[in-house]
């Protein structure tokens, strides 16, 4: 991607962001699937989606073409990933025929945050890649939120990184195994998260996005988010039960990854 030529290509800057999440997440589209079964299965094809800490809007973007009634509302901190999101889904007629999405910036520690929703409940909670970024008590309070803006059989999905501390072994192979292969990737041209950010502040449409996310987040380059806590999925289930959930359990996972599916 240039400097200017593609400066306002958002969907060019969509698939970037994909990419580069791909090179952590080889079976990030599968994952997506998996989730998207799981919501079709407990609340229908009709959806009414909340994408929690939405980045682009993946989530949203892979839900709406999916299920063509369906609407999402995204919502993150981030003012870069939020202008690529929204000029994402502005340039995809699909979605903008029907104002399908909408986005909303907070913070999610913020104990306010679910006030500035445009609908007090969903059918769907979803989030991937993201909740790592918060430690366990301001997690364990989150989910309580999510459990009120879920409406009386609603699901939630979390799809992140959660390694069982059970397997050290079956761990350290993976590990070493996923090295080899994003070193393979890089060599190849693949950007990890501190080369996208480097390239998204050279953008002449996203540079000033990027350098307030940089004021809010710090920069990518210098570590941005050793702050979170990584938990294992039996964790997570128990949260989600000790947060009013009233079923809660893994669905999905590889050897590093899991999803935890919470009915409410
Ligand atoms: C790795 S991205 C994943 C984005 C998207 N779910 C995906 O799978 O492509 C993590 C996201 O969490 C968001 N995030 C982290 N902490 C947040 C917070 N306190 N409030 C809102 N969003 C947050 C970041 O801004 C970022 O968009």
């Amino acid at each position: 991607m240039t400097e200017t030529a593609a400066a306002a290509d958002w969907q060019a800057w969509q698939r970037s962001w994909d990419r580069q999440q791909e090179w952590y997440l080889p079976d990030r589209e599968e994952r997506f699937r998996a989730m998207l079964d799981a919501v079709e299965a407990l609340v229908g094809p009709e959806p009414r989606i909340l994408d929690l800490a939405c980045g682009t809007g993946s989530i949203s973007d892979r839900a709406l073409r999916r299920f063509p009634k369906a609407t999402s509302t995204g919502v993150d901190l981030d003012p870069a990933l939020l202008t690529i999101a929204r000029g994402h889904f502005t340039a995809e007629s699909l979605f903008r025929a029907e104002s399908r999405v909408a986005f909303v910036t907070a913070d999610l520690r913020d104990p306010e945050w679910t006030r500035r929703l445009p609908h007090r409940h969903y059918d769907a909670v979803l989030t991937a890649t993201a909740l790592h970024w918060l430690r366990s008590e301001e997690l364990s309070v989150l989910y309580g939120q999510v459990a009120g803006v879920l409406r009386d059989g609603g699901v939630f999905l979390n799809a992140d990184h959660m390694p069982d501390p059970a397997t050290p072994r079956i761990n350290a192979a993976d590990h070493a195994f996923q090295k080899e292969r994003q070193a393979r990737d890089k060599a190849a041209g693949t950007q990890d998260w501190v080369d996208w950010w480097e390239t998204a502040a050279r953008d002449a449409a996203l540079a000033g996005p990027v350098a307030e996310r940089f004021r809010i987040f710090g920069n990518p380059a210098d570590g941005d988010h050793a702050d979170g806590e990584v938990q294992s999925a039996a964790w997570h289930a128990r949260a989600l039960r000790d947060a009013g959930f009233a079923e809660a359990r893994a669905v999905w996972c590889s050897v590093s990854d899991a999803m935890v599916l919470g009915l409410k």
